[in-house]
């Protein structure tokens, strides 16, 4: 299994603190944002990891990391000039993914929880994540049946038909690069991680796993002072 994390896009909803670095290096309480999709994926027992960034502070991801060794991994990168979309890091990943499985995480969610049971059981197909939320509009939304089957999903519905958010952490067995290849891009101009799991939900292999720990997309100042906040919490009841 390969990890991507994708850490490009241009972040505007964040500036001024956008205007001297990425999203994804601002502080988590005590440590840079993208340590912590680093670490959902280690955790889970992925350490060969490409890192995708966008061209500006590039250079900064790599002061910051080097080629993982200090996290027990293997840190390759990649530059996304243009925010084109969320499957497009299955493009840009492809000679890295080679013949492999792939769970790709967002730079900007940060999860607390150990996901190694659902990414070492992958077998094939898709696999998400849900959780649920008070404003599913402003996500990918999965619809279920009584049995908790999966049966559509949405990106950013107006009415949404559930309050289940699907959440940026996303593996995939490697028919996910022909499906990026062949996606045509959104009314919002990109390409879509939502059309890609629209096929493997009309294919019937889809699996969704809802989940009920802390999960923050943190792109936003209020998110992200409330993750930060949460974090210092947890490392204090450590001390
Ligand atoms: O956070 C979960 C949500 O992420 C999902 O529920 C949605 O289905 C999914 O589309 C996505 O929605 P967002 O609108 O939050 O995606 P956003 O455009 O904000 O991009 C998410 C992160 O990925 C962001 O930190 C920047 C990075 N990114 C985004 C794009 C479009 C890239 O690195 N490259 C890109 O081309």
């Amino acid at each position: 299994m390969k990890g991507i994390i994708l850490a490009g896009g241009r972040a505007t909803r964040l500036r001024p603190l956008t205007s001297i670095t990425s999203k994804q290096l601002l502080p988590v309480y005590n440590k840079p944002m993208i340590y912590y999709p680093i670490e959902t994926l280690i955790k889970a027992g992925i350490t060969e990891i490409l890192i995708i960034i966008a061209p500006d502070y590039s250079g900064h991801f790599l002061n910051l990391l080097g080629d993982g060794h200090e996290f027990g991994a293997h840190f390759s990168y990649a530059v996304q000039k243009e925010p084109k979309g969320l499957a497009d890091a299955f493009i840009i990943g492809e000679d890295f993914i080679d013949n492999d499985d792939v769970t790709m995480i967002l730079g900007d969610n940060i999860f607390d929880q150990d996901f190694s049971d659902e990414i070492k059981g992958f077998k094939g197909g898709a696999m998400v994540f849900a959780k649920q939320v008070s404003d599913p509009e402003r996500f990918g939304v999965v619809e279920f049946d009584k049995d908790k089957k999966a049966i559509s999903i949405e990106e950013k519905p107006e009415k949404p038909k559930s309050n289940y958010a699907v959440v940026g952490l996303y593996t995939y067995d490697n028919r996910v690069v022909e499906y990026a290849k062949n996606l045509a891009p959104s009314p919002r101009g990109e390409i879509e991680i939502t059309d890609i799991n629209k096929i493997y939900l009309k294919n019937g292999e889809m699996k969704v796993n809802i989940f009920d720990t802390l999960w923050e997309d943190a792109g936003t100042f209020d998110s992200l002072l409330r993750v930060g906040n949460i974090m210092a919490e947890k490392e204090k009841s450590k001390q």
